[in-house]
């Protein structure tokens, strides 16, 4: 007897392990067949599948800026250097995890339409039972897909499966498993989830669902009850219109009239109003978030004005200038002598507020995977304030009068050169504006 239930409990044990595997652990545990379809869900959840298809989340392995680092820059750096095999593979933990778990990694491209291409699906994240990590990272959830749907609502009846209420779908872990990243060299590459848990949104318990997915009335299926629902919308730094407004500007000039010999001192204030993390945040290492002061006198002429440096280590980075970055690139593109693109062609003497990614020289990187550190943390946190001073000393040539001085805050979903650089569709790298104020000074004789 006692022959049999050794192996029996064993067996048991074997399988409920590959029940809970969860990061990299996962990786092959399973068949794309083991996943519903998101066009299954859409027969009844019409109006949910039409939001999430508008999202970033139903493209996280189709877009093109995505299909392009993963396949031209992450992959080939990984057949140079087959350390980086893992790491490399993992994009799709996050990306597009029906392979992932499917082990079909690199996943076909997207135009050979495999279902790597459902990104993350409805299926994938309502069959996800727990995450293994705290803080959450690196796609640490766990997914045990099959008839149960886990959702935030006890007590709903579907005709297709069943469904059962799990804490997990009220709660930031949820995201953090895939809105945190650590690299291998042990640098948080994202921490989106982080920043909100030692934000002040946290502690008033006002969390990612309710800026992302917001509430509204209506059926979340065809034949439901009708009643406050979540809408699937996820919006991002893909949507100008969640952009705008979310850092709030205003500028003041110290004295309001100058002798035309004399500097203005011009202040502007921005306050991160309405994101609940960081700006930027996420692929910190794409964005670029400047600040431009443009000054324009009674005859209409135009003048650019740097801001003050604080002084404070690593301010170089925040600066706009000409030099170059980005060389690393050169690695997965075998180009061993490659100089580098411009670092972020914007306004020379803008402000920036990034963080910069560097790899092994010190030299500023978008490949997030070759990060060896972190450079000065020059962003917006949450209900921050950052305060910037210009000291503008008047051009000889400046007529006197009204002098219109205008603060531009502008935003880039992608650095420009390197967009450029990879052809990268130009529309990764437009320029959102996110706000924009002005502000009068009088020149005296
Ligand atoms: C035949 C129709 C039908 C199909 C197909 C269907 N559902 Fe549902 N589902 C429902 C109904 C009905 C409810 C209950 C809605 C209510 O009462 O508000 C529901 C509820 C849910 C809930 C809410 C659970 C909770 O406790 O909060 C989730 C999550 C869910 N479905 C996910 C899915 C996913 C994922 C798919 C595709 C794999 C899917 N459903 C396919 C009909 C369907
Ligand atoms: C108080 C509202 C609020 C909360 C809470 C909040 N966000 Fe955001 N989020 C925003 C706003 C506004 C933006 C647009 C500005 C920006 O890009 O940062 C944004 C942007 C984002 C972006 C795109 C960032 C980029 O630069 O690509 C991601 C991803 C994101 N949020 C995820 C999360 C996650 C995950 C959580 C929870 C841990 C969360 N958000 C909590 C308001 C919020
Ligand atoms: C990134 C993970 C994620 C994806 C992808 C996702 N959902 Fe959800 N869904 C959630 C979360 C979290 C909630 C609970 C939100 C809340 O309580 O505010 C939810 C809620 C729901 C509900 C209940 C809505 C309500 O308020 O009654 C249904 C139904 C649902 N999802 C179906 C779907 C379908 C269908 C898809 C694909 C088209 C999908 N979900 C994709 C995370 C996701
Ligand atoms: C399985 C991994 C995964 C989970 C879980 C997940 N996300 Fe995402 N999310 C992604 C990926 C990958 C992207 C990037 C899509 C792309 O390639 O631009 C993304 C994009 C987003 C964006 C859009 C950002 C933009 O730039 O426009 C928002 C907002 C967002 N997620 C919020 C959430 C919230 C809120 C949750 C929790 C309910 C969540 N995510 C859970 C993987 C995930
Ligand atoms: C732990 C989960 C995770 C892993 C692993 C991961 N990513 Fe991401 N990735 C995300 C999330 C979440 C976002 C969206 C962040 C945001 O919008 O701020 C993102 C954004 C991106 C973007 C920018 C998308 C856009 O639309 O602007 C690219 C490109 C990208 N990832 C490529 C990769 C590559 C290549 C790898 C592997 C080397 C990788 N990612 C690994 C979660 C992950």
């Amino acid at each position: 007897m006692r022959k049999i239930i050794i192996p029996l409990i064993l067996l048991w044990a074997v399988s409920a392990y590959s029940q809970h595997r969860s990061g990299e652990e996962a990786k092959g545990s399973r068949s794309y067949n083991d996943y519903e379809k998101p066009e299954t869900c859409a027969s009844c959840h019409t109006s949910i599948y039409r939001q999430w298809r508008s999202a970033m989340m139903s493209q996280s392995y189709t877009h093109h800026w995505d299909e392009i680092e993963y396949f031209d820059l992450a992959v080939e750096h990984a057949k140079k250097d087959p350390s980086l095999k893992e790491v490399v593979d993992g994009c799709n933990g996050c990306h597009a995890p029906l392979a992932y778990l499917a082990g079909d990694i690199p996943p076909p491209r997207p135009s050979e339409g495999s279902r790597a291409n459902e990104g993350v699906s409805c299926d994938l994240c309502h069959t996800i039972t727990g995450v293994d990590e705290d803080p959450p990272v690196n796609f640490s959830w766990i997914s045990e897909p099959g008839r149960t749907k886990y959702g935030s609502k006890p007590g709903l009846e579907s005709p297709h499966h069943i469904t059962e209420y799990n804490e997990l779908f009220t709660k930031t872990e949820l995201c953090g498993s895939c809105h945190n990243e650590k690299n291998p060299y042990g640098i948080w590459v994202k921490s989106t989830q982080i920043e909100w848990k030692e934000g002040p949104y946290s502690s008033e318990g006002v969390k990612c669902l309710d800026c992302h997915m917001p509430k509204a009335r209506g059926r979340s299926a065809k034949m439901a009850e009708e009643g406050i629902i979540s809408q699937h919308i996820f919006l991002g730094a893909h949507k100008p219109a969640k952009l705008r407004g979310a850092i709030e500007l205003s500028m003041h000039a110290l004295e309001p009239e100058v002798p035309y010999d004399g500097t203005a001192v011009i202040k502007v204030e921005l306050f991160n109003a309405k994101a609940g993390h960081k700006i930027p945040t996420g692929s910190v290492e794409d964005r670029i978030l400047w600040l431009e002061l443009t000054a324009v006198d009674e005859d209409g002429k135009e003048y650019n004005i740097p801001v003050d440096r604080k002084g404070f280590k690593g301010e170089e980075f925040t600066i706009g200038t000409d030099e170059s970055a980005y060389v690393d690139m050169g690695i997965p593109l075998g180009k061993p002598d490659f100089k580098g693109v411009p670092r972020e062609q914007v306004q020379k003497g803008s402000r920036i507020f990034r963080m910069p990614y560097l790899d092994k020289n010190g030299v500023m990187t978008i490949m997030q995977w070759n990060t060896r550190k972190l450079g000065v943390d020059y962003r917006i946190g949450p209900r921050e304030t950052k305060v910037e001073t210009y000291s503008w000393t008047m051009p000889d040539d400046i007529a006197f009068g009204k002098v219109r001085i205008t603060a531009t805050l502008n935003y880039r979903k992608l650095i420009k050169p390197v967009a450029e650089y990879l052809g990268v569709p130009a529309e990764e790298s437009e320029i959102d504006m996110i706000n924009q104020t002005s502000a009068e000074i009088l020149v005296y004789d």
